[in-house]
């Protein structure tokens, strides 16, 4: 198959189309490297020894996503391309809505020029909003807390509604949980500009002494040890059930919805004793008052994809940190240092 990855550079992107090039497939990525480093796709090239094209350019734009299916014939797309900061999508709403909601609209209008029908979409455990009831089910009732959830929550609504105007299409919107560590090689991995919001690249950069501790947000949580909990899921696991899901959707037409996850939780203090553990250091940590916006729990119930794409995590939270510090200690400045 010929797979197009729009975000392709990115942190997932990179990991997914290691894993499709190594499968036989052929990798083309449309990146406009807004939160992404060629060096990755680089990278990747040298692990596998095969090339992605890198078409550098706007998924929002319909000339530029028209250029890239004329010059290659296309068999699906997986469409990572997005901004997914939390935090400056509340200061920045309309940038949020523009760029997710037109990059998603412009790619259902332009596929089906070139009879292309197949489409895994990047969505987020973030549509579950405040559910309380766990684990989640891809069938809980969903809703948002901010506006970049929101472009996730309307995009696949945009997304089922395109699939049951026409029954050629072929859509799966994968719920990712989250997501952390890197390529057993350490060559590539999660590179984020400036100081980190999310918590395993927070960690890093306190073991490798570019920030000097860790704030864990809450211990008053109700949870087993008072801090908040999470379904973390090695990037590799992820990028293979991406895999998974292309196997599935090219055999069907509608939609279809899985979370990708572990099922099991962990809170930030399993994760902080975890990475001292796996990579024998200390995480000074301080506790502070909890982030506005967080849950106390957050995890999925993975049977669903399990049974119908035959695929589960496999890595453990040992991996994870290991993985994730040994991307971080062989590339202390990310991909430009
Ligand atoms: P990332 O920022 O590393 O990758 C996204 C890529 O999309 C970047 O390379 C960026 O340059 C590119 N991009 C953004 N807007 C674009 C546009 N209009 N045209 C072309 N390229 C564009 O993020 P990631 O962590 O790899 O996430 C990939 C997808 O998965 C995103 O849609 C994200 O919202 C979603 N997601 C991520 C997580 C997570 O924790 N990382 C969790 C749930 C969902
Ligand atoms: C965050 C986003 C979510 C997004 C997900 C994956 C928010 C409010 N939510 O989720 O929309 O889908 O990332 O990208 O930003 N923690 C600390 N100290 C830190 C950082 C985090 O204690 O410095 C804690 C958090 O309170 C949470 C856990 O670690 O309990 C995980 O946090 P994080 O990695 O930011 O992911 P989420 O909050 O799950």
């Amino acid at each position: 198959m010929r797979v197009l990855l729009t975000g392709g550079a990115g942190y997932i992107g990179s990991h997914t189309a290691l894993c499709l090039l190594q499968a036989g497939h052929d990798v083309i990525v449309l990146d406009n490297l807004d939160n992404s480093s060629p060096e990755s796709l680089r990278r990747v090239q040298e692990l596998t020894g095969k090339q992605a094209p890198l078409i550098v350019g706007d998924c929002t734009d319909e000339k530029t996503v028209t250029r890239v299916f004329e010059q290659y014939p296309i068999d699906a797309v997986i469409h990572f391309a997005g901004l997914k900061a939390v935090g400056e999508s509340v200061a920045k709403p309309l940038k949020y809505y523009q760029n997710n909601l037109d990059a998603t609209m412009v790619l259902c209008k332009v596929m089906p020029k070139y009879n292309c029908n197949v489409l895994v979409f990047s969505s987020s455990a973030t549509v579950y909003g405040t559910n309380q009831e766990m684990p989640l089910r891809e069938d809980f009732p969903t809703g948002c807390t901010n506006p970049y959830g929101w472009t996730k929550w309307i995009s696949e609504r945009i997304l089922t509604d395109v699939a049951a105007a026409d029954p050629t299409r072929s859509f799966i919107l994968l719920r990712y949980f989250n997501p952390i560590g890197a390529h057993e090689s350490g060559r590539i991995g999660e590179d984020p500009a400036g100081i980190p919001n999310n918590l395993m690249p927070f960690i890093c950069q306190v073991a490798s002494g570019k920030l000097d501790h860790l704030r864990v947000f809450g211990d008053d949580y109700p949870t087993r040890d008072g801090t908040g909990e999470r379904d973390y899921i090695h990037v590799m696991d992820l990028a293979e059930g991406h895999l998974a899901a292309l196997e599935y959707a090219i055999k069907r037409s509608g939609v279809e919805i899985f979370n990708l996850g572990t099922g099991t939780p962990y809170s930030v203090l399993d994760i902080v004793h975890t990475f001292e553990q796996a990579n024998d250091l200390k995480i000074p940590y301080e506790i502070t008052p909890r982030r506005p916006g967080d849950i106390a729990v957050c995890y999925a119930d993975a049977t669903r994809a399990k049974e119908l794409l035959h695929w589960e995590a496999k890595r453990d939270l040992n991996a994870m940190c290991r993985d994730a510090w040994n991307w971080q200690k062989q590339n202390p400045r990310g991909y430009n240092g």
